[in-house]
Formats: C-alpha cells, sequence, structure tokens
C-alpha cells in the first residue's frame, strides 16, 4: 500500500520562545507521524513555517524600539536551530514573510472576490487617538455587558465566556495606554462562511476517523452557525491587499497563516526543481493531515476548509489531530509568569530523545497532561535508561567481551527464544496500527511493553551464568536480544531518532534505518558489531529542585 501523506503543522507565532506545549501540541506528533509514514514508504513531505504576521508582533517591536522583521527573523531562527538539535525533519520550514507566500495568498484572496465568496462591508472599529492606531479586538478592555465584569476583552469576556464586540464593552480603554478609544468607520472585506454553513456539515459528518475532542469542538461551532468574518485589518504589517485603495490595510492573519500549507507546498516544489510537484499533494490523491493545538481547531476544521471549498479543486484536510494542553507541574503553561520549560532552555542542558520520550509518553492526546522535572528524570532513569538502555548495554557489552564482538551463531531456537520473537513481530504490527491512526502514547506503549519482555527473557537465560557451561546455549540468548534489540530500534526510530541511529550501528549494520524501513531484520551470526555506545545518560536528582527552582521567575 503507497501512499501520499502531506503533514503540515501548526505555523508557530515568531514572536516569543518555543515552548514544550508547543511541542507537545503539534511538532512532535507530527514528526513522529512524517518520520513513520517515510519509513513505511510512503510519499510524505512536512512541512511548515514561522507565523510573522499580525498585531502583537507589531506591538512588541515597538515596546523594544525594533522593528517587527527583525523580531521575526530572531525567532525564525531560533527556531530553525530547535527543529534542528529535536530533530524535527521538516521537508520544508519557511515563513509567511516570503513573495511566494503572498502570492498564493493574493491570488487566494482575488479568486474567492472573483467567485463573490468576499464581499466588502464597513465596520465599527476601536481607534485610539493618543496611540494614533486602530486596536485589534483583544486590545480593548471594558465592563462585560453580560457579566458586569471590569476587565472584559473585546473579543470576549474571560469571566463569563461570551464573545464580544469592542463596541458592546462599557467604559473601553486601551490596553497599551489606558485611554478611551473612539469608534470609526472602516471598510474591510469579510469571507461569506456562513454559505458553507451545509457543506461544512456535510463534510465534518463524514470525518468519523476524527478526534472526539476535534469533532466535539468543530460541531459547536456549526451548533453556534457559522458567521461571516472579517479577513482585513487595519494594521500596515502583513500580507498587502491586493487592489488600489487598500493600502493601510492587510489580510488578517489567520485567513492567510493557513495557506502556508498551500504556499509552502508550492515553494518546495520550486526548491525540488519541479514546480508542478506541489499538485501532488493537493490536486492527487493524497491525505493531508494538520497537527495543531486545540486552540487553534476552528481554523483548521472550519474556515480553513471553507477558503479550500471556496477556491475549488484542492483536497481538504483528511484529518486535523489536534491535542490538548501540556500543564507544567501541575498548573497551566502561562509565558509571561515564566511558567513555562523552553526548548531551547532544555536543549542547552539535556539530549533531544529524553525529552521526545516523555512527551510521546505523556501526550495530550484527548486530555490535557503534565509534565513535571520529577517525573521527567524517573522516566528517564527507569524507563530509558534501566528498561530500554540498559537492555542494549548488558547485550552488547558482553557480547563484545565474550564472542569477539561479532553476532554468536544462535542454533536451534527455544522455545522461549521463539515466542519472544513472535512477540517482536507482534510489536511490529500493533505499533504501525496504532500510528496509523495518529495514537502515539499507545503505540510507545506496545514498544516499551516489548522491551519488558526482552529484558525479562535476558534475566532468565542469564547468558552469563549460561556461558560458563555452554556458549552455545549463552549465544542463542544474545542472538535472541540482539533480533528484538533490532527490531526496538525500528519501532522507537519515529519516537527516538537520535539513540535509535546509535544502536543501529552499535548492532553493526550499515545505512541508516530510514533506508531499512518498517521491518523486522536479524542481524546475520557472525556480523561485527559496532562500538557499545550507552544510549542514554542517568540523571541526578538533583537536576529536579534545580529546574523546577527556573520556573515562575
Ligand atoms: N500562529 C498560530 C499559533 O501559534 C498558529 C497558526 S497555524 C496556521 O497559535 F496554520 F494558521 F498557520
Ligand atoms: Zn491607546
Amino acid at each position: 500500500m503507497f501512499e501520499r501523506i502531506h503533514v503540515g503543522v501548526a505555523w508557530p507565532y515568531a514572536n516569543g520562545r518555543l515552548h514544550l506545549g508547543h511541542i507537545a501540541g503539534a511538532y512532535l506528533p507530527a514528526d513522529i507521524f512524517a518520520r513513520f509514514n517515510r519509513l513505511i514508504g510512503n510519499e510524505v513531505i512536512m512541512v511548515s513555517g514561522s507565523d510573522q504576521h499580525g498585531a502583537p508582533i507589531t506591538i512588541r517591536a515597538e515596546k523594544e524600539n525594533t522593528t517587527p522583521d527583525a523580531i521575526a527573523q530572531k525567532y525564525h531562527s531560533q527556531f530553525v536551530e530547535c527543529w534542528e538539535k529535536l530533530g524535527i525533519s521538516w521537508d520544508l520550514y519557511t515563513t509567511t514573510g516570503t513573495a511566494n507566500h503572498a502570492e498564493v495568498t493574493q491570488d487566494i484572496f482575488l479568486t474567492l472576490l472573483s467567485k463573490g465568496y468576499l464581499y466588502k462591508d464597513s465596520v465599527l472599529q476601536a481607534y485610539c487617538p493618543s496611540c494614533q492606531r486602530f486596536l485589534p479586538d483583544r486590545y480593548v478592555l471594558g465592563s462585560c455587558p453580560n457579566c458586569a465584569s471590569v476587565n472584559a476583552r473585546g473579543d470576549e469576556c474571560e469571566s463569563c465566556g461570551k464573545p464580544l464586540d469592542p463596541v458592546e464593552l462599557g467604559d473601553p480603554r486601551c490596553v497599551l495606554c489606558g485611554g478611551p478609544p473612539r469608534f470609526e468607520m472602516s471598510e474591510h472585506f469579510f469571507l461569506r462562511l456562513s454559505a458553507f454553513q451545509d457543506r461544512l456539515t456535510a463534510w465534518v459528518n463524514g470525518m468519523t476517523h476524527w478526534r472526539q475532542n476535534v469533532i466535539g469542538a468543530t460541531r459547536r461551532f456549526l451548533n453556534e452557525g457559522l458567521r461571516d468574518r472579517a479577513i482585513t485589518r487595519d494594521i500596515n504589517w502583513g500580507v498587502p491587499v491586493p487592489l488600489p485603495g487598500y493600502e493601510g490595510k492587510r489580510i488578517y492573519v489567520w485567513f492567510e497563516a493557513v495557506i502556508g500549507y498551500l504556499s509552502a507546498t508550492k515553494e518546495w516544489a520550486k526548491l525540488q526543481g519541479d514546480p508542478s510537484l506541489w499538485e501532488r499533494y493537493w490536486k492527487q490523491d493524497a491525505r493531508i493531515y494538520n497537527f495543531i493545538g486545540k486552540d487553534n481547531i476552528f481554523f483548521h476544521t472550519l474556515s480553513w476548509p471553507a477558503t479550500l471549498m471556496a477556491y475549488g479543486d484542492l483536497n481538504l484536510p483528511y484529518d486535523v489531530p489536534s491535542n490538548e494542553f501540556l500543564n507544567i507541574e501541575g498548573q497551566k503553561l502561562s509565558t509571561s509568569r515564566n511558567w513555562a520549560v523552553w526548548v531551547d532552555d532544555y536543549l542547552e542542558r539535556y539530549d533531544p530523545d529524553p525529552l521526545r520520550y516523555f512527551l510521546a509518553a505523556a501526550m495530550p492526546e484527548t486530555q490535557d497532561s503534565d509534565f513535571s522535572w520529577e517525573k521527567f528524570v524517573h522516566r528517564n532513569n527507569d524507563e530509558l535508561v534501566a528498561t530500554y538502555g540498559n537492555l542494549a548495554h548488558r547485550v552488547l557489552t558482553f557480547t563484545h567481551r565474550h564472542f569477539g564482538a561479532v553476532v554468536p551463531d544462535p542454533g536451534e531456537l527455544d522455545g522461549q527464544s521463539q515466542q519472544l520473537l513472535a512477540d517482536a513481530e507482534r510489536t511490529l504490527r500493533d505499533v504501525r496500527d496504532a500510528l496509523e491512526r495518529c495514537s502515539f502514547k499507545e503505540g510507545l506503549r506496545h514498544v516499551m511493553a516489548l522491551a519488558q519482555k526482552a529484558n525479562r527473557y535476558l534475566d532468565d537465560q542469564a547468558p552469563w551464568k549460561s556461558i560458563k557451561q555452554s556458549r552455545e546455549v549463552a549465544g542463542r540468548s544474545v542472538y535472541t536480544v540482539m533480533c528484538v534489540l533490532s527490531t526496538l530500534s525500528t519501532v522507537l526510530s519515529p519516537y527516538l531518532p537520535f539513540s535509535s541511529e546509535v544502536l543501529h550501528r552499535s548492532l553493526g549494520f550499515g545505512g541508516t534505518l530510514q533506508e531499512r524501513g518498517w521491518k523486522v531484520v536479524t542481524p546475520r551470526p557472525g556480523q561485527a558489531l559496532g562500538e557499545a555506545k550507552p544510549l542514554f545518560v542517568k540523571l541526578d536528582d538533583t537536576v529536579i529542585a534545580e529546574e523546577t527552582a527556573r520556573l515562575g521567575t
């Protein structure tokens, strides 16, 4: 079975550092999925880029006395470095600041306009005279008409949850200067989202493979009824509106950023030297997956699909595996309170695979989950080091010592050894089945169950004892565990790409796991082993106190 898989991952805002919530929410599951699909022989492209537009970045630039572009570039290069070190295997990681992206966005804008899916309307927009700028909805505060909270935001009231319009607020004030805004008429383009209510409902009803949380959230939006939405803003940073007379306006960041999935595919195709290659994923038979956090659901399951339907002849997303949130030490992650673990900090001090392991094992797939340094250290020490790493280390060093660093000849396999090899075969199937369904935690549980079985087998067989009577019997046990290790390196390679390749070489295999593909490959008796490098390092318990002390300061 051969399929084309497009993996598009939420475009992170280029105005702040990446934290573990980003990784657990979208980038890690996407990367595991892309790596797995490449291994089983699918044609895969994984793309995303930095989302560099929007009001927050312009406001931040003003505060720091610099340009939005400088901020975007600073974070973009920081992100690229994190991806590299964390092993996020992009086919293309770009930005929304490219000429290509503007071109693709403007083409979609003009096509929708000519088809009647965009229309002009005038709206009252908050303008702050002292800041001399139009204010985005959430930059206006005031009292809520519904619950009378005095700190309601112009887009919604956080205390009663009611969606609001800034004009409805009592005593409105500007978030930036505290002064009163005035309301001015401003002309904007609206996307006729209401026209897609029925088509989107029918389409969503057919998506029976979506996660419950994604279906549920999407149905709630549909039940409330889709309203037309303004897709331009009064701002001077973003993709220009391709019409004369709109120089002071830009296309709304959320309308434009999702277009990145398509524009990045086109950019990738050009880089491949065949600009038409993008059509393989967007016009031919292919499955498009969008990995996102739960706050992005509306834009991926409704407004972007509506844009695609309006444009016509392009594939819609096949699945939108959205994760819930990752808490930190039992509390909601907050970047402003520094209640977060920053990816660049983490990578300065520790290896990527233990983080990938923890976040995959505790992935917020169906509900919010928690990262704590204590659990991180213990999972590293008890599961990666003690269960998996030690299994490899024990067998490899033993073979170096007693069998001249070559894979022993197993002779005839006994029942227990055959059983373990059958377990390995089954694990390969089970992990595949889980990963095809984007059940990343489940996949990892199957893997670790096999590692535990192999440990019990090794303790039972105790080749360090049997070698005193029979090299053959000891060789058989060692060989059997090496077969399991070979399978473990394969099924773990989407999760733990770095340590899996190390083990692959230690077992004496040439080439890469990627080239080998998703199958059981047994080492050949007589095969020369590589160096027996430890796969993971044990972390001292002092790490827990040290790291927790950095939180919230
Ligand atoms: N920048 C947005 C966020 O961080 C995500 C945009 S996803 C996109 O929440 F697909 F729209 F780009
Ligand atoms: Zn102001």
